[in-house]
């Protein structure tokens, strides 16, 4: 099972998370419930913003807010010196309500509305990631009325394509994302760039994919960017940035390998020296270094509390155990497949007794969390604990059969607090309006 340095069982057979029972969480909270573990983001944002400073010296990590978007953990970036990535107005509002200076935030997208580049320029925004051609123009226009220079990287297609154990290097690229540089596409937005007014070209960016266990991906495309920067230097383009994405795989079920805080310091260190190598051998001059890792940040900072409701057993069949949330709260296995590993919280340290299927609770009959999961014998109230649920879950999270969205709970040293209120009736038709036809 998933029980990282900040979890545990403790003397009453129950789990626990930074301190706190889940069962005593449970009574004031009630289910369904997200909770996070607000050492763990910390201890891992830290970790890899030590191994930039210490194997490479000149960088830092922006944290990919997709994975996980609320004011509070926009709040921890700011106190951990971190940046962000942002891929919406919304989540760049979030951050700035949460006091994060925007001049810390990377802007992605592959269609940022003109409104979204609006606000962002005017707002101050640090970097914008660059994603097609006509983006030049707008954020041009958009700068010359706000008397500002915008700093840009370019989106590139690497052709190198990674998926979680194996990975393909390719020239042909059919992406929505990035310029191919292997096409001259990325070549031409950015003498496109050098001839704009108000547009700064500060870099490269790339992101090879997410869920990635196989190292040498990550060292490949370091090779294919840095040959790029050293074609760049014979035309006289100087490249001060290169932002490597994200991607760094993590322990969801099964196979997946398990690492600590230190080994996950690995990819970071891993991308870091194959850089340093790049440069030296390519004499070029060393770039500012950024990753923008999101799921191995918050990923297994969480995990997500559920009361067993109906019990049904379909003899020889299957045994449902359902619960009081669902793919509202984790689209993952009904979007993916993805698996998931779990406890019964009130009873972990009981040892499986039965297969059964964990569904979720809404009118569809892929909503299934977890198939065919050994548990200890449940009871309807049973407390069952689903692992690394802390990225891409309340994010991609919906009302759907108008479901509350479970609210988001942040522990930290034996204590707890709210991070995301609970929803309520009113939520749910705050927006609603009965008009005439006008
Ligand atoms: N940077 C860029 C440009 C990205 O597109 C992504 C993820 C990241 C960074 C962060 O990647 P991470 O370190 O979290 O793997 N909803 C999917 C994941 C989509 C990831 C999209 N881009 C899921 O639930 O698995």
């Amino acid at each position: 099972m998933n029980y990282r340095e900040t979890m545990n069982v403790n003397e009453k057979g129950h789990l626990q998370i930074g301190g706190v029972d889940c069962v005593d969480l449970v009574a004031k909270y009630s289910t369904p419930l997200y909770v996070m573990d607000e050492d763990y983001i910390r201890g891992v944002v830290r970790a890899f913003r030590n191994t930039v400073a210490n194997t490479y010296g000149h960088g830092n990590v922006a944290y990919a807010s997709k994975a996980f978007s609320c004011k509070a953990i926009y709040k921890i970036m700011k106190e951990e010196d971190a940046n962000i990535d942002v891929v919406s107005a919304g989540e760049l509002y979030t951050a700035i309500s949460a006091g994060f200076d925007p001049a810390k935030a990377y802007f992605h997208g592959n269609n940022k509305l003109v409104s979204e580049l609006e606000y962002a320029i005017s707002n101050g925004v640090g970097v914008i990631v660059v994603d097609n051609l006509e983006e030049v123009d707008i954020i041009d226009e958009i700068c010359a009325r706000y008397s500002r220079k915008q700093k840009v990287l370019i989106r590139t297609n690497p052709g190198v394509e990674a998926h979680t154990h194996t990975f393909i290097q390719t020239a042909k690229v059919d992406s929505k994302f990035g310029f191919s540089i292997a096409s001259g596409d990325a070549l031409e937005v950015i003498n496109k760039i050098k001839k704009s007014d108000n547009v700064y070209f500060r870099g490269l960016h790339c992101h090879i994919g997410s869920q990635i266990f196989d190292k040498s991906a990550f060292a490949l495309a370091v090779e294919v960017m840095t040959d790029f920067i050293a074609t760049l230097k014979q035309q006289g383009v100087e490249v001060e940035e290169l932002n490597l994405g994200g991607g760094f795989g993590v322990h969801y079920s099964g196979d997946d390998p398990k690492f600590n805080i230190k080994e996950y310091c690995e990819y970071v260190e891993l991308l870091t020296d194959t850089l340093n190598d790049c440069v030296a051998k390519k004499h070029i001059s060393k770039p500012y270094f950024m990753i923008e890792p999101g799921r191995s940040i918050v990923g297994e900072a969480g995990v997500t509390l559920y009361s067993v409701g109906a019990i049904k057993d379909i003899k020889g069949i299957r045994k449902y155990l359902a619960i009081d949330g669902g793919m509202t709260d984790n689209i993952r296995p009904a979007l993916y497949d993805a698996k998931y590993e779990a406890v019964i919280a009130n009873k972990a340290d009981k040892a499986g007794e039965e297969v059964v299927t964990i569904a979720g609770k809404c009118c569809e009959s892929g909503d299934v969390i977890i198939k065919d999961i050994c548990l200890p014998k449940a009871q309807r109230g049973d407390i069952i604990a689903v692992f690394t649920t802390g990225a891409y879950n309340y994010s991609m999270s919906s009302n759907y059969n108008r479901n509350f969205v479970p609210p988001v709970v942040f522990v930290s040293g034996g204590k707890s607090k709210y991070a995301v209120k609970p929803q309520t009736f009113e939520d749910l038709v705050r927006n609603d309006v009965e008009e005439d036809y006008q």
